[in-house]
């Protein structure tokens, strides 16, 4: 392994800490006002939920919106989504989260703080650990630190279609979104686990995440039992284990756990882990085996969920405009298969230690050497020539660009991207395009990378490379 994962986000940590809130839309008086209305809306949930479940089953069809915040959320009906929201939680979202879930279903959620692929990783954990410990996870939003501050978080669900992912896991998985409704004021008072304390030793307080001020959650924050650092008092590891941290959903070992709670910071309670709502801090460092294992083949983190997260339509309709246009491709002819490139230069310079950026990294005719490997490789298994390869970087030199243009080699047009769809749209684009290969040459030790070649051997079964880099030999073989 390379660089542990610290170090590869550690580039992404600036905005972290700047727990920029919705604005806060409700005030106070519309806030009592509104929990009136919920409690009412309880009300009638419950006799609804009911009358529901003891009437014509067609007649769910229509009980769905009847509360005053109207959302665009789609609200599949439990008849053709057996396992969406309306399965799990009490109705529309609410004011406090808690009025939302129901007293037989158990829930686990978790934070994020280390720049988007590795907060999808991190999903990617925490919806594996809802199924090992048959507890409905609740997914929050992707937050932009990799990108800037000032840009908006996007809902995962805009990013990932849900309600595939629910229907490939035969499971229910839900949105915050869905269930506290995103514009409301209500602080509501949490206990959670503290991993972070248990698995490092240079900060001394939980995980930070913007999440939870976001979500307006007030968190009491119990430690972790050290042993659920899978090696012990090992500094240069921060990893623990799914089953470890499994154990802490069941009565036994929670009870056994339990220490004095560290009060939270706004209304300085003290709270022991909760356990209907399930929450850890942070779920990035976890494994069945190895750490960062999600790059090899028996991951099951990647093999029971990760794969079985795929882009929304919307998103891979867009891609497909993008490949088409580099590709000069018609609207309505079919896109012809291709090999993907990623390539990442500048988040990694600062571990070049002082060489140029040309000798640190991989040069065109190294990564092209890889293309023509996985090309062979694909026409060995399928007998099909791929003559389309498509390249996405960060790179900004422009002389660069031109080179990968004169190996015929197309590229996504980004420079109207960000004022067309925003700022998060080049990498999500850019993912997409990775993940629609028939093949994929990444780079070295990049996550994103090392999830584009996950997706392109689960979603297309072809082969991927990744290039080695840190000196002009680094790739040789
Ligand atoms: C928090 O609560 C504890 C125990 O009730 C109390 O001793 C302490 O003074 C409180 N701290 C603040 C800042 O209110
Ligand atoms: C841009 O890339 C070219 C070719 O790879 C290289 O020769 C040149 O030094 C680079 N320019 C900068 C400013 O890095």
């Amino acid at each position: 392994m390379g660089l542990d994962a610290k170090s590869r986000a550690a580039f992404q940590y600036r905005d972290q800490f700047k727990a920029v809130g919705y604005p806060a839309l409700l005030t106070r008086k519309r806030f009592i006002l509104a929990t009136c209305a919920s409690l009412l809306f309880i009300s009638f949930t419950c006799l609804a939920t009911f009358v529901r479940y003891t009437s014509n089953p067609a007649a769910r069809l229509e009980t769905e919106s009847v509360d005053g915040p109207r959302h665009n959320i789609a609200r599949p009906d439990a008849l053709v989504d057996p396992f969406g929201p309306s399965s799990v939680l009490m109705g529309e979202p609410t004011i406090s989260f808690r009025d939302n879930l129901r007293s037989d279903t158990q829930y686990i959620t978790s934070w994020v703080s280390a720049g988007w692929t590795n907060d999808v990783m991190t999903y990617i954990n925490l919806i594996y650990l809802g199924l090992i410990t048959d507890r409905v996870p609740i997914i929050p939003e992707f937050i932009p630190s990799h990108i800037g501050g000032h840009v908006p978080p996007i809902p995962f669900g805009e990013v990932f279609d849900v309600p595939r992912l629910r229907t490939e896991l035969g499971k229910p998985v839900l949105e915050w979104r869905e269930v506290k409704h995103p514009s409301s004021t209500f602080v509501d008072d949490i206990g959670c686990w503290n991993t972070w304390e248990a698995v490092q030793y240079r900060e001394a307080f939980p995980r930070r995440s913007r999440i939870p001020g976001d979500l307006k959650l007030d968190i009491s924050y119990t430690k972790a039992p050290t042993w659920i650092k899978m090696i012990p008092d090992y500094e240069h590891d921060q990893h623990s284990t799914f089953w470890s941290l499994a154990t802490l959903a069941f009565p036994s070992t929670r009870e056994a756990s339990l220490v004095p709670p560290l009060p939270s910071p706004e209304h300085n309670l003290s709270l022991p882990p909760d356990d209907h709502l399930l929450c850890y801090d942070y779920l990035y460092y976890v494994c069945a085996h190895k750490s960062n294992e999600l790059e090899f083949d028996y991951s099951p983190a990647w093999r029971y969920v990760g794969k079985y997260m795929h882009w929304t339509p919307a998103l891979e309709q867009l891609a497909d405009q993008y490949v088409r246009l580099a590709m000069g491709v018609a609207e309505s002819a079919p896109i012809p298969a291709f090999i993907s490139i990623h390539v990442r230069h500048h988040d990694f310079e600062v571990y070049c230690g002082g060489l140029p950026v040309q000798e640190c990294f991989a040069s065109l005719p190294v990564i092209d050497r890889r293309v023509q490997e996985v090309k062979e490789e694909i026409y060995q298994r399928t007998g099909f020539v791929v003559n389309h390869v498509i390249m996405t970087s960060d790179e900004r030199n422009a002389t660069w660009w031109h080179e990968v243009a004169k190996l015929g080699w197309f590229t996504p047009d980004h420079s109207e991207t960000e004022e067309k769809y925003g700022e998060w749209y080049p990498v999500l684009i850019d993912a997409v395009i990775q993940s629609q290969g028939v093949g994929f040459v990444g780079t070295d030790r990049s996550t994103m990378s090392i999830i584009a070649g996950r997706r392109v051997e689960s979603w297309q079964s072809g082969p991927t490379r990744l290039v080695k880099w840190g000196n002009p030999h680094s790739d040789d073989h």
